[in-house]
């Protein structure tokens, strides 16, 4: 290994200012130790990698760390038998970028466990499109799927419908069959929801405010990005066997709910994490690749050079960015 090799990197730190990050320059020896090393093609910008690099979120767990919690790009080296010099692969969840140095790097060394082979046919930037949040909004149809979720029964709320996670889910549950209503708080960006195949697109603030434990039954399925309130009231308009995917904490961590959907109308509250092993990570790239494919990746995808990446971390912590932000690491890189 050339250990003078250098690359560009976005390290985040903690001083006696508070946490912050910039751009510097590290080698190959200042990666943390692991079995595969990838030259980055691309990153992306996950709502959880802003609260880590604003310091928003207590998020990271080691100072310094190059932030991005997912990268796709091609193995330099490995000493892992299943990967080798050459192969297109993605790099998401557990310590990526959050106590081991992450994506925002030209290189990024790691445990083989948190590496997958991409599926036939699919590029690096479509790869990186999905990213945690493609794979998670993957992990969480097939979850409901599991618990009963079908198109025959009735319509599946997505909630922050314009983010990363939401925009992946839309598009997998239309493909699907399903009737998929799709909640924003930009209301604006109703036909980008409606070309990712929402049936319905419905105005935040426009829910039904019912407090009662029990409200109409409106939702068999939803996919939860929010947490706080929203997920609160969610639970209180699922229909009886209705499934909720809860999947992120956009608009808080706190949930006051009543136990009597749970018991009186048998409403499944499914947790939904991506920090999985091997075998279940093997499992839905494959399905990402064949029947969970989505179909507007494109259209989903943003496109930013690596110089950019601390304004769209800004946009994405403030509500403003839509679909998936993806940063062009390698063209920086070369
Ligand atoms: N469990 C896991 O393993 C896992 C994996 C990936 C992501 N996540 C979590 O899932 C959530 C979504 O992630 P993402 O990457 O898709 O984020 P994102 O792209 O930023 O999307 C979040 C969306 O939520 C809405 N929103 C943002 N701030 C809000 C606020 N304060 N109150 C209400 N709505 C707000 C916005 O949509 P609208 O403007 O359209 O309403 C925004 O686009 C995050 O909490 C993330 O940490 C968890």
């Amino acid at each position: 290994m050339n250990t003078r090799t250098s690359f560009p990197a976005y390290l985040i730190s903690s001083t006696t200012a508070g946490v912050g990050a910039a751009f510097t320059t590290l080698t190959d020896a200042d990666l943390d130790p692991g079995d595969v090393t990838v030259r980055v093609q691309y990153a992306s910008v996950n709502f959880k990698d802003a609260l880590a690099a604003t310091g928003k979120g207590r998020i990271i767990r080691r100072f310094p760390c190059v932030g991005g919690i997912d990268a796709s790009g091609v193995v330099e080296s490995s000493s892992a038998q299943h990967f080798k010099p050459g192969d297109s692969v993605i790099v998401h969840s557990h310590g990526f970028g959050v106590s081991h140095h992450g994506g925002y790097a030209g290189r990024a060394r790691v445990p083989a466990a948190w590496v997958n082979r991409l599926p036939s046919g699919m590029s690096a930037l479509e790869a990186i499109t999905l990213g945690v949040a493609g794979y998670t909004a993957s992990l969480g149809i097939d979850l409901m799927e599991l618990n009963g979720l079908s198109p025959t029964k009735g319509k599946v709320l997505v909630n922050g419908a314009t983010g990363g996670v939401a925009s992946v889910s839309i598009d997998l549950l239309a493909q699907r069959g399903y009737h998929v209503v799709a909640v924003t708080g930009k209301p604006a960006e109703a036909d980008y929801l409606r070309m990712l195949g929402a049936s319905e697109v419905i105005a935040s603030a426009d829910l039904p405010a019912g407090t009662k434990p029990l409200e109409p039954a409106l939702w068999q399925g939803a996919v939860d990005s929010l947490g706080g309130a929203p997920l609160a009231a969610l639970t209180r308009s699922m229909q009886k066997d209705g499934v909720i995917a809860s999947i992120g904490n956009a608009a808080g961590l706190d949930f006051n709910g009543s136990v009597m959907p749970f018991i009186l109308r048998g409403v499944r509250l499914i947790g939904v994490n991506s920090d999985n092993e091997p075998e279940l990570r093997d499992r839905i790239w494959k399905r990402l690749g064949s029947d969970l494919r989505p179909r507007h990746l494109a259209q989903i995808a943003k496109v930013i050079p690596f110089a950019q990446l601390p304004q769209a971390i800004e946009a994405i912590v403030n509500g403003k960015a839509r679909g998936r932000t993806v940063i062009d690491v390698g063209s920086a890189s070369s």
